[in-house]
């Protein structure tokens, strides 16, 4: 077992926001003039799989079922931001989505709030085969999922499972249930899938993907992350030239994350997502509530602001929705990845959400 302690909040109470005062508007603002319409919440820790670029082989201390929200007190935050926040998108993550008992009711509960959010999840694919339907039917819209490279050796390798026959599965499934546009998300590392690069690129234009590749940020919970080994945006965009034509996207970019080029003209896109070299911090629309019940106004905070001990506490709706008001106002400008003195968050990826 690692020393990373997830249940315990050792993590600092949200700092007191900017001297300014927020001005009063329901909506999730922040001090930077950005508004956070996007709420990823992650319904687990725990994964089946064990990507090197995440966790240890040996796993995390997973959260208590008594640390965990239960669906009620996941259903009643959710609820608060569509209606009283303004949060129109929500994505659900991990740990792994799918390991949380009868996620296909939670997704028809958040179908049907209104106003309706749009309704995404990001997972591994394992095991979504035999669901897809199911999800399609309570009402998930769309679906991405991570998958670093075809070949069942080197997915072994870098999951430490051999499972890659599930993810293909998975994906086929999404397509076919009409999860579209059926994202993939791929991390690239040095020495381990790099040189798969084209044959990802391929894969998804094959089959329709719309591919992602993610650059690793420092988010491991064994802080392994390192800048030299990390595979840049700029050096993907040249794997990638070997084979294919690059030119940018017209497609306006909004508040997403990747960069979107088109391949040999178009009209097939692929997205880089540089979120180290060119990060996107001040478009950033997401805010994000963790499987204890935590709101985190950026992966990288430092700080977080505990909305289940309101809950629990016989708290009232308004009173929840300020709280997460005040967390947002408090957000940073961006991550400080490329500053001297760059702290990594204590919590994981895993145990934030992707
Ligand atoms: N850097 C970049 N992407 C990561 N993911 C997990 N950990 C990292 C990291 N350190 C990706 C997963 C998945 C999504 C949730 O985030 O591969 O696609
Ligand atoms: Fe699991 Fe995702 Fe972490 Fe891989 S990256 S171990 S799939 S949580």
């Amino acid at each position: 077992m690692t020393g990373v302690n997830l249940g315990i909040p050792r993590v600092p109470a949200e700092p007191t926001a900017p001297n300014r005062p927020r001005p009063d508007t329901p909506a999730l603002i922040d001090s930077f003039g950005r508004t956070a319409t996007d709420l990823r919440v992650s319904v687990t820790d725990k994964c089946n799989l064990r990507c090197t670029y995440c966790m240890p082989a040996e796993g995390l201390d997973w959260m208590s079922n008594q640390q965990l929200l239960g669906d009620d007190e996941l259903i009643r935050l959710i609820d608060i931001a569509v209606r009283l926040l303004g949060v129109t998108d929500i994505r659900l993550t991990g740990g792994e989505p799918l390991l949380r008992p009868r996620l296909e009711d939670l997704v028809a509960r958040i179908a049907a709030l209104r106003p309706r959010p749009r309704l995404a999840m990001t997972t591994n694919g394992i095991g979504f085969a035999k669901r897809a339907h199911a999800f399609a039917e309570a009402g998930l819209d769309r679906v991405n999922i991570s998958l670093d490279t075809i070949d069942p050796d080197t997915f072994e390798r870098l999951t430490r499972r051999d499972r890659l026959r599930h993810v293909l599965d998975a994906l086929t499934a999404a397509r076919d249930a009409g999860l579209e546009p059926v994202k993939v998300n791929a991390v690239l590392m040095r020495g381990i899938n790099e040189h798969e690069a084209t044959d990802l690129l391929r894969f998804a234009l094959e089959n329709g993907y719309h591919l992602r590749f993610i650059e690793q940020m420092p988010l491991d919970a064994q802080h392994g992350w390192n800048r030299s080994e990390m595979i840049t945006a700029d050096e993907i965009l040249d794997l990638l030239r070997a084979e294919f034509t690059l030119t940018p996207s017209p497609t306006e970019r909004g508040g997403a994350p990747a960069e979107r080029w088109l391949v040999n003209g178009g009209p097939e896109e692929v997205g880089i997502i540089p979120s180290v070299t060119r990060p996107f911090c001040s478009t950033c629309e997401r805010t994000r509530l963790t499987a204890d019940g935590a709101v985190r106004s950026c992966l990288f905070s430092t700080t977080e602001t505990d909305l289940r001990a309101l809950l629990r506490g016989g708290a009232d709706d308004e009173e929840i929705a300020n709280a997460w008001r005040g967390a947002m106002w408090g957000k940073l400008a961006g991550h400080e990845i490329n500053e001297a003195g760059f702290a990594q968050p204590i919590r994981p990826m895993s145990a934030i959400g992707g």
